[in-house]
């Protein structure tokens, strides 16, 4: 179908629906960020550990030593950048304030962001079966997707609610730590690669082929992105007024909190669930001694009392 669109910035044209043909061998966006090259400055234990502290202190997440590698390769192009011949004289750089947005850029580079759409298919599978069904009707249906990196997986909740929802209203809030990914999350375009695992009739519906300049990419239809709200989230501090939930989404983001920063993040993300709400984690983390106001429904899939 054609649809003519051209996107907000006017700069962008997308002009047809998704359709058939759609399947290409899976690749990442984020690939250049670990593809740095390491090694031609060495970063110290000192300097790493000047590096874990802040990661810690700014977003909860624990950097184990086998991570020393990781970290000095990605912040290699920022000591490029600005010249610097040590990790120390760019730990000092940022901790200075002479560059303030260089802080947000080293945290970007230190954060994971792997996503893809339709990751973990049984959370849409359950959603769409069960938790959808049980809704109370006439009410809105309300999620957020915590840690939402650069948008699949709140764009792949925007497509099940939008395909099994009819009439009822509904919203989702993705929100993130890392200014990056939300803004590529917020311009809701992808290589055509990310699109392998949506469906056909998902594509169809809810997405538009860019041709010319664009070709080889989509784009989030607007209606649908315009259902989604993006937020700068730090889940290791306090909660932005956003309402409260039916279905949490905090996936593919403890593994790299300690036990306590868990529990708090747990405990902040419970306090806007609705009472009945789901909450929803990734199949490789555990919520085991977190919190007892949760009841296993399915591996990974909880709910409040
Ligand atoms: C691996 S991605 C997970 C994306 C998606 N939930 C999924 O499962 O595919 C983890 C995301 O958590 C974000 N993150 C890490 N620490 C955070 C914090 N303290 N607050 C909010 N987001 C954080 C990272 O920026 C990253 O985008």
């Amino acid at each position: 179908m054609q649809s003519g669109h051209r996107d907000r910035t006017d700069q962008i044209t997308f002009t047809y629906r998704l359709g058939d043909g759609v399947g290409y061998a899976e690749d990442s966006v984020h690939a250049s960020i670990s593809n740095v090259p390491a090694g031609e400055i060495a970063i110290s234990d000192r300097e790493f550990a000047d590096f874990q502290e802040f990661v810690y202190q700014s977003a909860g997440i624990t950097l184990s030593s086998a991570k020393k590698a990781l970290v000095s390769g990605r912040l290699l192009k920022r000591l490029r950048h600005y010249q610097l011949s040590s990790y120390r004289d760019y730990f000092q750089m940022i901790m200075s304030g002479q560059e303030p947005a260089e802080l947000q850029t080293a945290l970007d580079l230190l954060t994971t962001n792997e996503t893809y759409f339709f990751r973990e298919p049984q959370h849409f599978d359950y959603l769409r079966t069960t938790i959808l069904p049980a809704r109370k009707p006439g009410d809105a249906f309300r999620i957020w997707s915590a840690a939402c990196s650069s948008g699949e997986e709140p764009y792949t909740l925007a497509m099940v609610l939008a395909d099994n929802l009819g009439t009822t209203p509904w919203d989702i809030v993705a929100s993130d730590i890392s200014s990056r990914v939300l803004a590529s999350a917020q311009a809701g375009q992808y290589s055509m690669e990310r699109a392998e695992k949506i469906p056909q009739a998902y594509l169809k519906s809810y997405c538009l082929k860019g041709v010319g300049s664009q070709a080889g990419t989509f784009l989030i239809d607007p209606k649908l992105r315009s259902r989604i709200r993006f937020l700068s989230v730090n889940l290791n501090a306090s909660l932005p007024q956003v309402g409260t939930f039916d279905v949490i989404f905090l996936r593919n983001v403890m593994i790299y909190f300690n036990a306590e920063t868990k529990r708090q993040v747990v405990d902040r993300l419970l306090s806007v669930l609705k009472p009945g709400g789901h909450f929803i984690i990734s199949h490789s983390e555990s919520l085991h001694g977190i919190t007892d106001q949760l009841k296993m429904v399915r591996s990974s899939i909880y709910r409040k009392a």
